[in-house]
């Protein structure tokens, strides 16, 4: 199996899972508990089915969008996600350079393995930066402020991550950063000479955000323990009032999920929110981002721009969260499958797929600009 022969998410999975030692891919593919939210994201946007138009002449297209500021060429950004390097050497570097080719936002995570400043000298399209809120106050303003010298455009707090998930294929794999295998776990990577290859030879895994503050020679550290034993879990609305005041420029949500939490981050001047359940990863159980969309669009869609993300595969599941009322859609596992697979020529070909498939659904919708996406566009079942 080889790139031309990836058409969607489910051949960039395959392809990715023959790459990949088995602890990491099942560390990007699965989710917590029994895995059930993460599987409902996807099939959330299955009970609905779009209605479209005909003959509205539509020789031209424009799918760009505006969202808290930034100007997007596709209404789909690349949302933040951790460890990038594990899956493929060039990790962010790769994520980034196709991002900025397709015209798109970037989302860098506190746990990224290319630095803040790396990624913002080589690219010029919008960033935003991802925000963990530590129970070290004096990291979290030195994080703010790093990323206002870097340029960040947007900063994005990550409010549904104040503890780790239970995420059980990472506790049979053993799964930590750095490695710390079980027997098991090491027969996997031995079966992966070429991801072995390139990983051992090139640059030291790092993670630059955190690296001064965060000793990761003193022993590995599972996610699970660095949210656990990291993160502020008395982190609260006057907290992050506060710093949406001191960011003073574009601030989102990211994990909001309730139509009342939106109000609030309205209230407090947030730019933007993030319907996102962390691709299933938090909390199991959880409703999907995309079955609580419109009630939250109806709530705060005049105020503040609503994004959501989970289980996006296709060019017309973002569609769907158009009409409901979405500014845009974040995408994680659509494309670290790629980027597993193929590093940027993966990434490239994924946006490139999810761009002609969102293009050629406004055609067939006999929609030309994402604003004629409407709820008459669309029937829940
Ligand atoms: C994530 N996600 C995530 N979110 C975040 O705010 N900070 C992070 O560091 C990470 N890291 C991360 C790693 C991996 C491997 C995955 C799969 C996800 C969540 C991510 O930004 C996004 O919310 C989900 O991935 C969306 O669901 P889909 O598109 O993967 O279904
Ligand atoms: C994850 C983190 C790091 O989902 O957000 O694994």
């Amino acid at each position: 199996m080889r790139l031309s022969d990836c058409h969607n998410f489910h051949d960039f999975r395959e392809l990715a899972r023959r790459r990949l030692p088995g602890p990491i891919f099942d560390y990007i593919d699965g989710a917590a508990d029994d895995e059930i939210t993460h599987r409902r994201n996807a099939e959330s946007f299955e009970r609905c089915d779009l209605v479209p138009s005909v003959l509205r002449g539509v020789e031209n297209v424009d799918i760009s969008v505006t969202v808290m500021g930034q100007k997007l060429a596709l209404p789909v950004y690349c949302s933040p996600t951790a460890l990038q390097r594990l899956f493929h050497h060039r990790g962010e570097r790769a994520v980034a350079a196709a991002a900025a080719k397709f015209g798109t936002m970037f989302g860098v995570s506190s746990l990224g393995t290319v630095s803040l400043e790396e990624v913002r000298r080589a690219h010029a399209n919008p960033q935003a930066y991802q925000f963990y809120f530590h129970r070290d106050r004096g990291l979290n303003r030195a994080m703010l402020e790093r990323a206002r010298e870097v340029g960040v455009e947007v900063m994005m707090l990550t409010v549904d991550s104040i503890t780790g998930g239970n995420r059980e294929r990472d506790l049979r794999t053993g799964f930590t950063i750095p490695f710390r295998l079980t027997p098991g776990g090491m027969f996997q990577f031995a079966i992966k000479p070429m991801w072995a290859l390139n990983h051992f030879t090139h640059e030291r895994f790092r993670l630059p955000q955190l690296e001064e503050h965060v000793d990761m020679r003193a022993g590995s550290m599972s996610i699970g323990r660095y949210f656990t034993e990291m993160l502020d879990q008395s982190l609260g609305w006057k907290d992050v009032e506060e710093m949406v005041r001191l960011w003073n420029g574009p601030f989102c949500l990211k994990g909001v999920m309730s139509a009342a939490d939106a109000t609030r981050a309205a209230g407090i001047g947030c730019t933007g929110i993030i319907l996102s359940n962390h691709g299933g990863r938090q909390l199991d159980g959880s409703r999907t981002a995309f079955d609580q969309l419109a009630e939250v669009v109806d709530a705060v869609g005049e105020r503040i721009d609503v994004m959501m993300d989970g289980g996006v595969r296709r060019g017309t599941h973002v569609l769907k969260a158009l009409s409901l009322g979405a500014r845009a859609v974040g995408v994680g596992r659509y494309y670290l499958f790629p980027l597993a697979a193929a590093g940027q020529a993966g990434v490239e070909r994924a946006l490139g797929l999810m761009r002609s498939e969102i293009e050629r659904g406004m055609k067939l919708m006999g929609c030309t600009s994402v604003g004629q996406l409407t709820r008459a566009n669309l029937r829940f079942r």
